[in-house]
């Protein structure tokens, strides 16, 4: 069993990787700042409530602690804000996590799962994206992940660091029961834009462009159920431990939805009627983005359990009522 720092813990993704691994018998460490985070997500392991740019901190840490291993989720999340504030982004995404690789290289930890992003691959050249494909982001947003993923192959070659980024489509869902879900602020994901919209939090949900070459003219998004995120990193956490070599895997469902599909299935789950409202497209909304995940399947044997649309919105809809 691996004793872990989890960074950004307190946020969507990283509590449901905290619960996980908890369950697995992992001991766990979350270290967030709560700029975006939520304290009560903390429920396993302990919470070091610490801004990741505390160098000074985190070399006290990371000496104190002895970890295996480092899984990074800290970071700033919206692409838009990303295009608005690339200076916040640049510094918080790009430089408090180098800040985080030179206090591991300083503690002698060499083993980092990092979040990386679909947003990396930029337009699709092809259709499912894998590996492969070009890497052009066409946001500050994707670019300071593809930075840190650079980092992070140059510091293997350097340093011997090594590390698996995990490039994750559209997370959805949340873990039954768990009492912790997708609660961003703002919220900028469409399918807990969609549930408020159904529980009355906001009047209707924009559906930007119906006219795209797609079956039903909106665009088609690869939702991935959180839990199978979370096991994804478990595995990944295994790869390295038994002597896996940095790599980057896709992580995704497989299948497009639509836009309009995630509004009438969220209709059905939730019984409610939700209003959507037809607006312009938005710059850089690329018409279909559908993940191949055959890497990690191959490597990290990893067998993602959600594959329908119906299972993940309802496991959105549960958390969203509480
Ligand atoms: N949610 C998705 O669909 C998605 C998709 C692709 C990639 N990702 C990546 O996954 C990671 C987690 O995403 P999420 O949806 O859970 O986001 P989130 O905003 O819910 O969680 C991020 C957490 O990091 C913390 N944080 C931010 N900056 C910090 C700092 N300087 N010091 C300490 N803590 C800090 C926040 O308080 C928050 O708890 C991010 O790196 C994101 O880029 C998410």
């Amino acid at each position: 069993m691996s004793k872990v720092l989890i960074t950004g813990g307190c946020g969507y993704v990283g509590s449901h990787v905290n619960k996980c691994l908890s369950q697995k018998g992992h001991q766990t460490v979350v270290l967030d700042n709560l700029v975006h985070g939520h304290r009560e997500f903390a429920k396993w392991g302990r919470l070091v409530e610490m801004d990741l740019g505390d160098r000074a901190g985190l070399e006290k840490l990371l000496a104190a602690e002895k970890f295996d291993a480092v899984l990074h989720f800290a970071g700033y999340i919206a692409v838009g804000e990303s295009v608005r504030e690339p200076e916040t982004y640049y510094r918080n995404n790009v430089g408090n996590s180098l800040i985080l690789l030179a206090a591991m290289r300083q503690a002698g930890l060499n083993r980092i799962i990092f979040s990386s992003t679909a947003a990396v691959y930029g337009d699709p050249v092809q259709i499912p994206l894998d590996e492969g494909h070009p890497l052009a982001p066409i946001n500050p947003y994707g670019r300071t992940k593809l930075i840190i993923e650079q980092a992070l192959r140059d510091f293997s070659a350097a340093y011997g660091l090594r590390s698996a980024a995990l490039r994750y489509f559209n997370a959805a869902g949340a873990a039954p029961g768990a009492g912790i879900g997708e609660r961003h602020l703002p919220e900028t994901h469409l399918i807990p834009l969609v549930l408020e919209a159904a529980l009355g939090k906001r009047p209707n949900v924009s559906v930007y462009g119906a006219d795209y070459q797609t079956p039903d003219g909106t665009c088609l998004r690869d939702y991935i159920h959180v839990d199978d995120l979370a096991e994804a990193h478990v595995l990944a956490l295994e790869y390295l431990e038994q002597g896996g070599g940095t790599d980057c895997f896709n992580l995704g469902n497989g299948n497009g939805f639509s836009v309009q599909e995630v509004i009438s299935t969220a209709r059905k789950v939730t019984g409610r009627e939700i209003k959507a409202e037809i607006t312009p497209r938005r710059e850089g909304d690329a018409p279909r983005l559908i993940a191949s995940s055959d890497k990690a399947k191959r490597v990290l044997n990893w067998k993602p359990k959600y594959t329908g649309l119906d299972e993940i919105v309802r496991t959105a809809w549960e958390w969203h009522q509480r």
